[in-house]
C-alpha cells in the first residue's frame, strides 16, 4: 500500500520503517528541513536500536522515501498517519495545534479519497475533531476521508521490536472500510512476513497480536489509560520503597513478590528516581485534564503524579545527608536519558538532579553513553566523560541515574580505587547493598537497607 507518514520524529520514523520492512511504500514527510536533509543523506537523526539498520535496507529497496514537500507526501499515500508532537500546554492540556495544521494541509492537498490515521498520542474525541476540520478545510468539499486513531505502544529504546512483535494492536474506526484498510496495513506485522531486524530473521515462535477493533474514542482511551496505569504502577512501588525506608523492610523483595501474583505482574513496579520521558508526564498530565474536562474526578492519577515529582526531592534528601555540604563537592552524575537504551533526556529525572547540584554549586561531571550530546546543550558546564572511570577519578560521590547496561555491570573495585571518596547514591537500584558494603562502600538507594559504613543511618 502507498503510505505516508506526516512527522519523522521517534513515532514516525519507527513507524515508517517499520510499515516499509513489511513490504509498503512509505513516503514520510516533516517540517523540519534539516530533519529531512539527513534522512536523504543517510543519516538516522535519533538513536533508536534497529532504526538504522532497518531505515537503510528499506531505501535500499526503495520503499522509503522523504520529501519536505506535505503536498507531494499526502497526495501518493492512500493512508496517511499523523505522527506529530502533541507536546503539553502549561496547564497540563495536550497542544493539539499541530495535528489542526496538518489536518489543513491533508484536506487542501489531497486529490483523492484518504484515510487519515491518528498515531500521534491525543486525547480521546480528537478523532471527531480530527474529522470535523478536514471537512471544513476542504475546498471543494468531494473528497472523502475517513478518519482513524491506530495508537502507538512504543517505548522508546526497543520501538522497533515493540512495532513489529506488538502485544496487541488497536484501531479505532467508524466504518468497515477503515477497518479492512488497516487490517491490510497491519497483515504483514500480523503474519510474520517481514525480515526481522531484531532477531536476524529468526523471530522465536510468539503468539499472534490480537487485532481490536474498537470505536475512535475508545482506541483514544486505550492508550492514556495504558500509560496512566503503568504510571500509577510505578509510584505505587515508590511509595512502597519509601514505607520499607520507614519500616525496614527491602523494596525489592515486596515488589519481587507482589509481581508474581499474574493479577499484579512484575513489571513497572520498579522504585526510584521516577518516570520521565516525553510520554509518561505528558500522557498523565493530559489525562487528569481530560478527566476534569468531562467532570471525572481521577485524584488517583493526581497523587501518582505528585508522588513522581517528589523523587527527585527523596533523591537530593539522601544526597543531602550522605555529602552534607554540595557545593565545591565533586560530583559524578552515571546516567542521564531518562532510562537505558536511548538518547531521550526530555524530562529525564537525572537532568533535573544535574540541575539541583548546579544549583548548589557542585561540580558535576556527567557520564552517559548515548545521551552526552544532547545534554550539552543545556549544560555546557558540566564535564562529561565517554569513559565511566575517567568520569569517577577524584569523585567525591557517583550518582547513578539511569539504569544502562554499562553502570550495571561496572567494575566498583576499580571505581573504588579512583574515586576520592567511596560513596554511591543509586537512584535506580541498581546494585545489591550487601555487596557494596562488602567492597566497602557507603551506598545509599530507594526503599532497601540504609547502609553508611557499617553504620545505621536512619532516615535515608
Ligand atoms: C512509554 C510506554 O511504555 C509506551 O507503551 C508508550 O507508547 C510511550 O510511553 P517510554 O516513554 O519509552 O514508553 O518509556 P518506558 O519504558 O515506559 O519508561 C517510562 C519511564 O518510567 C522511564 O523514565 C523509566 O525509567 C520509568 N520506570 C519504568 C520506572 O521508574 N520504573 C519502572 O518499573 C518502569
Amino acid at each position: 500500500m502507498h503510505i505516508c507518514v506526516i512527522g519523522c520524529g521517534y513515532v514516525g520514523l519507527v513507524t515508517a520503517a517499520c510499515l516499509a520492512e513489511a513490504g509498503h511504500d512509505v513516503i514520510c514527510t516533516d517540517i523540519d528541513s534539516d530533519r529531512i536533509d539527513k534522512l536523504n543523506a543517510g543519516i538516522v537523526p535519533i538513536y533508536e536500536q534497529h532504526l538504522d539498520a532497518i531505515l537503510s535496507s528499506a531505501r535500499k529497496a526503495r520503499r522509503i522515501s522523504y520529501t519536505l514537500d506535505a503536498g507531494e507526501a499526502i497526495r501518493a499515500g492512500e493512508a496517511i498517519f499523523i505522527c506529530v508532537g502533541t507536546p503539553p500546554k502549561e496547564n497540563g492540556e495536550a497542544d493539539l495545534s499541530a495535528i489542526d495544521h496538518v489536518a489543513r494541509q491533508i484536506a487542501e492537498e489531497a486529490q483523492s479519497s484518504k484515510l487519515v490515521i491518528e498515531k500521534s498520542t491525543v486525547p480521546a474525541r480528537t478523532g471527531f475533531e480530527l474529522q470535523r476540520a478536514l471537512g471544513a478545510y476542504s475546498r471543494t468539499g468531494n473528497i472523502k476521508f475517513r478518519v482513524a486513531s491506530n495508537p502507538e505502544f512504543l517505548r522508546e529504546g526497543t520501538a522497533v521490536a515493540d512495532f513489529l512483535h506488538p502485544d496487541r494492536i488497536v484501531v479505532g474506526v467508524e466504518d468497515d472500510v477503515s477497518a479492512a484498510q488497516l487490517r491490510e496495513i497491519y497483515e504483514p506485522i500480523l503474519e510474520h512476513r517481514f525480515h526481522c531486524p531484531v532477531h536476524q530473521g529468526k523471530c522465536p515462535a510468539e503468539h499472534k497480536a490480537p487485532f481490536l477493533v474498537t470505536t475512535i474514542n475508545s482506541a483514544e482511551l486505550i492508550k492514556h489509560a495504558s500509560n496512566s496505569f503503568l504510571a500509577l504502577k510505578i509510584s505505587y512501588a515508590n511509595v512502597i520503597a519509601d514505607l520499607c525506608e520507614k519500616i525496614g523492610a527491602n523494596v525489592d523483595e515486596v515488589t519481587h513478590a507482589m509481581g508474581l501474583d499474574p493479577r499484579i505482574g512484575g513489571q513497572f513496579l520498579k522504585a526510584g528516581l521516577g518516570f520521565g520521558g516525553f510520554c509518561f508526564p505528558k500522557d498523565v498530565q493530559a489525562f487528569i485534564h481530560l478527566s476534569a474536562s468531562v467532570g471525572v474526578d481521577f485524584d488517583m492519577l493526581k497523587a501518582a503524579e505528585k508522588v513522581n515529582k517528589q523523587r527527585i526531592d527523596r533523591y537530593l534528601e539522601k544526597v543531602c545527608k550522605a555529602l552534607w555540604i554540595l557545593k565545591g563537592k565533586r560530583i559524578t552524575v552515571l546516567g542521564l536519558a531518562f532510562k537505558a537504551n536511548t538518547d531521550d533526556i526530555r524530562f529525564a529525572p537525572a537532568l533535573e538532579v544535574v540541575k539541583r547540584l548546579v544549583d548548589q554549586g557542585a561540580h558535576v561531571r556527567a557520564c552517559d553513553p548515548e545521551a552526552m550530546d544532547r545534554a550539552k546543550h543545556s549544560f555546557p558546564q558540566l564535564q562529561y566523560h565517554e569513559d565511566p572511570y575517567e568520569a569517577l577519578r577524584d569523585a567525591d560521590a557517583a550518582l547513578v541515574c539511569t539504569e544502562w547496561d554499562i553502570f550495571r555491570t561496572l567494575d566498583w573495585v576499580r571505581a573504588g580505587k579512583l574515586m576520592s571518596r567511596k560513596l554511591v547514591i543509586d537512584g535506580r537500584n541498581l546494585y545489591s547493598p550487601a555487596v557494596m558494603r562488602e567492597l566497602g562502600f557507603e551506598y545509599y538507594s530507594f526503599g532497601r537497607e540504609p547502609l553508611s559504613n557499617g553504620r545505621t543511618a536512619s532516615g535515608y
